[in-house]
């Protein structure tokens, strides 16, 4: 049969003369869509991670029917498919367990149906990152619509974001500051609208990334899930989706090596999430694109921390929306980035950006007029983290960044909650806490453990932070002292394994070390004598996770997963 639609790539599946084309066609007559609608109109595949399990992305049913209107105007045919949602709050023992397998699944549902182009639809956490890698794999035109942060929260005339100040608060609770019935009062106070959580958390990072890489149209980061503008973009996605599926622009033509780099400056001058740099190593891998560590790092020193948001600073996204979004951030951090990146929206960088002005000037600072000259990651390196480790700089506190301390090790999460708060415990302001056992194989999954409680008894000394280590992620909204992604993990013997108590930790954040202060010896002796743990899992997804999983500075993805797979990464 020919083809009324040359070149798309839908016409494989509806134009071919076996029995299942005609049936494919019974199946879409079925549902309602004409005769003439099947001929020659692109099809955009509506990927949802809508689930009334993952809360910030309870609203994207809606969201989609805003992408299919754009759909229609512009001349293609809809069509909203299902994928695994992974719910922050829900999901245990954490959603970073399965990331990849959302990310499967997305690959996997785009490439096995007749789908010219793809809008992705995400929120929460780790949803967006999941729709990029597997949106990277597919390869074939693709659009992001992130569902858009929370309003602010309101509680006794406190401004409130998740769930940055639900760790204050409760850090609060445990010193005895508030009560138990206040914090309950708080509790339905804190989420007030949809969206995913209203800080710089890693749900804003990614949406932020997103638009900076490209495959989002501006304006994705901080519109408010409730803002009828997020409605708005979200029609214009539906719109861009048929034109990029007739020009076939591809991820892999947005998503280069530049708009890697423009994308870490962001993270950078936001004050992002520590979570991104693990994110965006692994959509790179799905790219063939190599992102070590040191790059991050690289583009830390000179890229200026301009947005004054929690968890580091002191505004929520939705004073971000209103003091012109991430167009207006990018206009400030323009003489950083690559402004000729091509992006979804079928202009560059820069064209999108043109005009962006910045309407309030302490949310959004000038390029001059930084919060800080450096960015708010940094990566550290030595002998206690041979492949590195990450601190949110913008979030700790300064005086902690040059430190040296007595380690009081806790062996796993378990342990530290059995004997944190305990009178019995020898732990001084100035020691370092240090959890091992919470890396992506040792908990496995790498869960947001790293913001490590401090002692009540030292709370109630009224001390507010400590230097914190561990082979664990933590979540963007956390603030503190605290240095996560140590690999490799103590369950795959990296030196963390080694560390006891007493032992001297020197970290030294301006020279980017991170040292276990113990003879190079006697740590291999500690290591031999305790092998790392094995694998737990007999069959299923933890067995398939524990056997391929792979460490932290290389995205927590699967080695199979990467574009040179599996042989590639064995033999490396
Ligand atoms: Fe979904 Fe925070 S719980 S973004």
């Amino acid at each position: 049969m020919p083809t009324k639609a040359p070149g798309l790539r839908s016409r494989e599946w509806l134009d071919t003369p076996e029995l299942y084309g005609w049936l494919r066609r019974a199946a879409l007559r079925s549902q309602g869509f004409g005769e003439q609608l099947l001929d020659d109109r692109p099809i955009i595949g509506i990927c949802n991670s809508w689930s009334e399990l993952t809360h910030c992305n309870a609203h994207l049913r809606q969201l989609a029917e805003a992408v299919k209107r754009g759909v229609w105007q512009a001349g293609g045919l809809p069509l909203e498919f299902p994928v695994i949602s992974l719910g922050e709050y829900n999901m245990r023992p954490t959603t970073m367990l399965y990331r990849n397998l959302m990310s499967m699944d997305v690959e996997e549902s785009i490439t096995a149906n007749p789908l010219d182009a793809v809008v992705l639809l995400s929120g929460c956490d780790k949803t967006t990152p999941a729709m990029m890698m597997g949106a990277a794999s597919a390869d074939i035109p693709a659009i992001i619509v992130t569902g858009g942060p929370q309003l602010k929260g309101e509680w006794r005339g406190d401004e409130l974001g998740t769930c940055t100040d639900c760790r204050r608060y409760e850090q609060e609770l445990r010193a005895g500051r508030i009560t138990q019935e206040e914090w309950l009062d708080l509790q339905g106070s804190i989420i007030r609208s949809p969206g995913h959580c209203g800080v710089m958390g890693t749900a804003s990072t990614m949406a932020a990334v997103a638009e900076a890489m490209g495959i989002a149209l501006p304006g994705n980061a901080a519109i408010p899930a409730a803002d009828s503008r997020r409605a708005l973009l979200a029609e214009s996605a539906g719109l861009r989706a048929v034109a990029l599926a007739q020009e076939n622009v591809r991820p892999s033509a947005i998503m280069t090596p530049s708009a890697f780099d423009n994308a870490i400056r962001v993270v950078h001058a936001a004050g992002g999430s520590t979570n991104a740099i693990i994110h965006l190593t692994a959509i790179a891998g799905r790219l063939g694109i190599s992102l070590p560590l040191s790059r991050f790092d690289e583009l830390s020193r000179d890229t200026p921390l301009l947005l004054d948001l929690k968890p580091s600073g002191r505004f929520l996204m939705e004073d971000f929306a209103y003091a012109g979004g991430l167009p207006a951030l990018l206009a400030e951090l323009a003489p950083k980035l690559d402004l000729d990146a091509p992006t979804v929206s079928g202009a560059t960088l820069g064209a999108n950006i043109e005009g962006a002005t910045v309407h309030n000037t302490d949310v959004i600072r000038a390029f001059g007029e930084p919060i800080s000259p450096e960015g708010g990651l940094a990566v550290l390196t030595g002998s206690l983290a041979p492949n590195g480790a990450v601190i949110k700089t913008s979030a700790a506190s300064p005086e902690l960044l040059t430190h040296r301390g007595r380690a009081v090790v806790f062996e796993d999460h378990d342990d530290l909650l059995s004997r944190i708060d305990s009178e019995d415990l020898d732990v001084e302001p100035e020691d370092v806490l240090v959890m091992r056992g919470a890396g992506p194989l040792g908990a496995p999954g790498m869960p947001e453990w790293g913001f490590l409680p401090l002692p009540k008894k030292l709370l109630r000394r009224g001390v507010q932070d400590m230097v914190r280590l561990s082979d664990a992620r933590m979540s963007g909204t956390a603030f503190g002292t605290v240095v996560v992604h140590i690999a490799p993990e103590s369950a795959a013997g990296g030196p963390l394994a080694a560390v006891r108590n007493g032992d001297i930790i020197e970290m030294d954040v301006a020279n980017r070390r991170l040292d276990l202060l113990v003879d190079e010896s006697e740590i291999k002796n500690r290591l031999a004598a305790a092998p790392p743990k094995q694998v737990r899992r007999s069959r299923g997804y933890g067995w398939l996770f524990e056997q391929h999983i792979m460490q932290a500075d290389q995205g927590c993805d699967f080695d199979f997963l990467t574009a040179t797979g599996f042989a590639d990464n064995v033999a490396t």
